[in-house]
């Protein structure tokens, strides 16, 4: 079976990759040039793990293109553009764009949206254009995503039209994974609301561990752990630290909470979250303004990991790009270390290992949570909060002493 990718970003290229591993041939689409030419030469544009084996591996299932023409006789197509936000709504003419490119060549396909995308997109899709339309969002993480595209913990469908339902069902039976078969409205605000509680849930950790940090012997961490071992809970997103970035949780966020605007709802709860996340910075800049009492011109601070979280190169709306910008706006001379990330930040001096960052610098800010970290050579003389609580005091004693923040 032929399957269609329209758009080749982070998600579209995983998807297109992984579904070869199940046996389909692609026909992958990018208007970007530089994309299609790339992925068609066996070389990702992101890095995930596997991602390049797999491409290489089964290259004669994959055919990318720019011309939408190359749609003509596929049956089933998946939506993978970019839903960003715009003045702090959702911007959708990329998925509008795409659809009705689609049409020009194809009327009959199927289209499957798998963009996030707010309730109510698929309807007007459909209205539209007159195609079939099932909403079969994401959910994968950055890191594991061939994985998770895999072997997801459910596939949610949502759509009217049966045979196609059934179709995207068959499409993805060799997952063996829950199917959710619901409306498209629900499958869209689904994804919605699975990315919002876990913000919320990241963010509640957060305040605890505020309180925590007042409180002589609590711990955030083992709270955490207490309160995992709870089924109703569970362990997962209860890590305490420097907040949530990445190119999912903020942007969905934010286009939730303005999208409820337009119907008068208040939602508080993720509201809260949001600031919660945006406090975290804060946060950090008045330890630093606290601890250290020195003109800022001063004092250099190193600050370890640029990435959104570890085992990516992906730095967008990272908290750790955020503590740099704020800390060059006040002054501070910054040293960077970071594994993979490509940005370029003027002002920074970017160094070759974290050693170096460290030794380099007067204060050092655990930013990611780059396994290497973890064994990080501290001299005695440094004050180090470690936002992502990498360190082990046992083996840094010397840190209980001069100078720790977890
Ligand atoms: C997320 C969702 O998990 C995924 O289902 C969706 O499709 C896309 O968005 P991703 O952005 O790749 O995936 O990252 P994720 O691993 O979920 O982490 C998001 C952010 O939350 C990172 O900045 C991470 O460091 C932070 N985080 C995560 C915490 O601070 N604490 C936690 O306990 C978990």
């Amino acid at each position: 079976m032929k399957i269609g990718i329209v758009g080749l970003g982070y998600i579209g290229s995983v998807t297109a990759v992984a579904l070869t591993e199940a046996g389909y041939e692609i026909v992958g689409i990018d208007i970007d040039e530089s994309k299609v030419k790339s992925l068609s030469n066996g070389e990702p544009t992101i890095f995930e793990p596997n991602l390049k084996e797999l491409l290489t591996k089964n290259k004669s299932k994959l055919f990318f293109s720019t011309d939408y023409d190359d749609l003509k006789d596929v049956q089933y197509i998946f939506v993978v553009v970019p839903t960003p936000n715009k003045d702090g709504s959702i911007y959708l003419e990329y998925v509008y764009d795409a659809v009705s490119s689609i049409k020009k060549v194809n009327k009959n396909a199927v289209i499957i949206t798998n963009s996030t995308v707010l309730p109510g997109t698929a309807r007007n899709l459909m209205e539209r254009t007159g195609m079939v339309v099932i909403s079969n969002p994401e959910f994968t993480k950055e890191g594991t995503a061939i994985e998770d595209t895999l072997h997801p913990d459910r596939v949610v469908i949502g759509g009217s039209e049966k045979s196609a339902v059934d179709a995207v069902k068959k499409l993805w039976e060799f997952t063996h994974s829950i199917m959710v078969e619901t409306t498209n409205e629900n499958a869209e605000m689904i994804k919605y609301a699975s990315n919002s509680f876990l913000a919320v849930k990241i963010s509640f950790i957060n305040e605890i561990a505020n309180i925590c940090e007042m409180v002589p012997g609590c711990d955030v961490e083992v709270v955490a752990k207490g309160m995992g071992l709870d089924k109703r809970i569970a362990p997962y997103f209860l890590k305490a630290g420097i907040g949530f970035g990445g190119s999912c949780f903020p942007k969905d966020t934010t286009a939730i909470l303005s999208f409820a605007r337009s119907f008068g709802e208040d939602l508080s709860i993720i509201k809260s979250a949001i600031e919660v996340n945006n406090d975290r910075v804060n946060r950090i800049m008045n330890i630093l303004k606290n601890k250290i009492h020195k003109d800022n011109s001063e004092v250099t601070v190193g600050v370890l990991g640029m990435t959104f979280k570890a085992g990516t190169d992906d730095t967008r709306e990272s908290q750790s790009i955020k503590l740099i910008r704020s800390l060059l706006d006040v002054g501070y001379k910054v040293n960077v270390y970071d594994p993979m990330a490509k940005i370029r930040i003027d002002g920074i001096t970017r160094l070759n290992t974290a050693k170096e960052c460290i030794d380099k610098s007067d204060v050092a800010v655990i930013a990611t949570e780059w396994p290497e970290f973890k064994n990080l050579e501290i001299n005695t003389d440094k004050f180090v909060i470690d936002m992502r609580r990498m360190l082990d005091l046992n083996s840094h004693s010397n840190l209980k002493t001069v100078g720790y923040y977890g």
